[in-house]
């Protein structure tokens, strides 16, 4: 019995790469069996999309970085993504390149095109492909429902953007790839970014939550002893990791690891 998940039960080709992601964990058939299962977004929507999709074909995931502080979770996704071997769709709003450039040394392209080869060579040796969408490439897949990805990471969302997807704006293709992903029931994680949070803020995250999105802050566990920086980027990077069904070791997992 096929299950409704692709993200899970892709077993192709992907190396193991510098983050360690493991291949795609070969549990039972259906995700419906697995506790952490979605509770019925995925599987309404799985069990018509694989019809279409054949088991082997790599897990579409579109990752938008928004200009808010923490762009090294984003850039230490993307990394793991593509050595799992999915096709990422990458969306860079204006406020996150700037972020870029100020939250690290490096300097990132703004034209689509060059940040496409930018990141490609920096990815040279991943199995995974990659295609950097602009901000209003109103005829990219994702913008439709017929195209939309498995799942869509948000990381980090500013609170304006939390705001729009919200709201289901969709005045750029990053609103409208999360108003696509939600419509489509498929897998929406969410990393808003702000210290503290509003009455506003808290009420925007409550109705995505309430939509079936994960809202997942980078708030890192210290029960690991984290020893550096990279190690509090991976905790967190590990937990979404997690909720896309991507096997991953940058994180002992409580109880199983630590025995
Ligand atoms: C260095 C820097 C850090 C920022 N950090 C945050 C942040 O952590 N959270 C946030 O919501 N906005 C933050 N902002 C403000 C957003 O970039 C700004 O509201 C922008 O309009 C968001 O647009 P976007 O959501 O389309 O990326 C920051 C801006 C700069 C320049």
């Amino acid at each position: 019995m096929h299950g409704p998940l692709s993200l899970l039960q892709y077993t192709g080709a992907c190396a193991p790469g510098p983050c360690s992601v493991d291949r795609f964990r070969a549990h039972g058939d259906t995700i419906a069996e697995l506790p952490h299962a979605l509770p019925d977004a995925g599987i309404l929507a799985g069990s018509v999309r694989d019809a279409a999709q054949p088991m082997s074909a790599p897990p579409r995931v579109a990752l938008a970085l928004t200009g808010a502080s923490g762009v090294q979770y984003a850039l230490r996704l993307l990394g793991c993504l593509l050595d799992a071997g999915c096709h990422v769709y990458l969306l860079v709003s204006r406020p996150a390149h700037v972020v870029i450039g100020m939250d690290t040394d490096l300097s990132v392209p703004g034209r689509t095109a060059d940040m496409q080869r930018f990141f490609e060579q920096r990815h040279a040796d991943a199995p995974g492909t990659l295609e950097v969408l602009g901000m209003q490439q109103w005829t990219a897949p994702i913008a439709s429902g017929s195209g939309a990805p498995d799942a869509m990471v948000i990381c980090p969302c500013t609170t304006g953007t939390l705001a729009s997807v919200a709201s289901g704006l969709c005045t750029s293709l990053l609103e409208r790839a999360a108003d696509v992903v939600l419509k489509e029931r498929r897998r929406l994680i969410v990393m808003p970014r702000e210290m503290p949070f509003s009455e506003i803020h808290l009420e925007n995250m409550l109705r995505l939550a309430r939509m079936g999105a994960v809202i997942m802050p980078p708030n890192p566990g210290f029960y690991n002893h984290p020893q550096s920086i990279d190690d509090l980027v991976d905790f967190v990077v590990a937990r979404i990791l997690d909720h896309l069904d991507i096997g991953q070791t940058l994180s002992p997992r409580w109880g199983i690891e630590h025995e």
